[in-house]
């Protein structure tokens, strides 16, 4: 993939001021993309626009709670107001929620996990591909899945619904819209030192446990989800969709 290979596009980056968000933005922009940084917080959205002008490139902040359908989709209208079209868009935002047994779940942390990380993609989804149809000339979505759109892991069986049917979401949206040469796909990562995750699992040991379960003995850096969403950007991968691609340094592989 060359340097430059997104000139002249604009990618939307929803969860735009978060750990992967961040990161994802400043590698779209490098790669010549204008960002719209969405984020319901504010302060970060603007810090990590801040960091992509200071590097050099174009972004806008978008304060949106994407819980709001309607509010997404002013959202969505604003962008393509603002910057003249919409090519790409990562629907990055998402919580990790209460961690209690299955059984004990409470109602009101399932349906909150549900909301952000299932209900928001699909309002998502739903603004942007009718952006992207209007403009008729395609686009590349990309939905940030996880490794827990294929596994589990006890205590989180809201946050694993929820990203496995971010996983049907996408495929579902690929085989719809590929004739209209938009395409779907989702990055999943394995566990990344950053955000919700990084607050809510603050041991070193446990850390250092969790990257003795890597087969590449690490866990992941906000770059190598960057990098990944970069490529499902570009037309490096233009015929591929529909598809998770697992950034998991070979956990499920395990
Ligand atoms: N960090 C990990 O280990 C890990 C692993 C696999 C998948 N993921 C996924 O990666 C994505 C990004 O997570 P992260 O690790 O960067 O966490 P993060 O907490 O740093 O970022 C999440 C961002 O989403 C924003 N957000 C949350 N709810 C929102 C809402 N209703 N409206 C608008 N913005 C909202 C937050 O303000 C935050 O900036 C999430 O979908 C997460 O599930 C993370």
């Amino acid at each position: 993939m060359t340097h430059d290979d997104l000139v002249g596009q604009t990618a939307l980056v929803t969860g735009g001021g978060g750990g992967f968000g961040q990161a994802i933005g400043l590698r779209l922009a490098a790669a010549g993309a204008s960002i719209a940084v969405v984020d319901r917080d504010k302060d970060a959205a603007q810090a990590a626009s801040d960091a992509i002008r200071s590097a050099g490139g174009s972004a806008e902040v978008f304060a949106t709670d994407l819980t709001d359908a309607d509010a997404v989709r002013d959202t969505v209208q604003s962008v393509v107001a603002r910057f003249g079209s919409l090519d790409i868009a990562v629907n990055n935002a998402g919580i990790g929620g209460e961690m209690t047994p299955l059984a004990d779940y409470p109602l009101d942390a399932w349906h909150q996990v549900i909301d952000v990380n299932l209900n928001s993609v699909f309002y998502c989804l739903r603004a942007e591909l009718e952006a992207m149809l209007a403009a008729g000339d395609g686009g590349s979505i990309i939905n940030t899945a996880s490794i827990m759109s294929t596994v589990a892991m006890p205590t989180i069986s809201a946050y694993v619904a929820s990203k496995h049917a971010v996983l049907g979401l996408t495929r579902a949206a690929a085989v719809e819209y590929g004739p209209h040469g938009i395409r779907v796909n989702a990055v999943g990562p394995s566990f990344s030192r950053v955000g919700f995750t990084a607050e809510k699992i603050a041991d070193d040991d446990q850390w250092a446990a969790m990257a003795a379960q890597h087969p590449l003995g690490r866990t992941a850096s906000p770059a190598d989800i960057a990098d990944t969403v970069a490529y499902l950007a570009s037309p490096a991968s233009a015929f591929t969709t529909g598809q998770l691609l697992l950034v998991d340094g070979g956990y499920t592989a395990l």
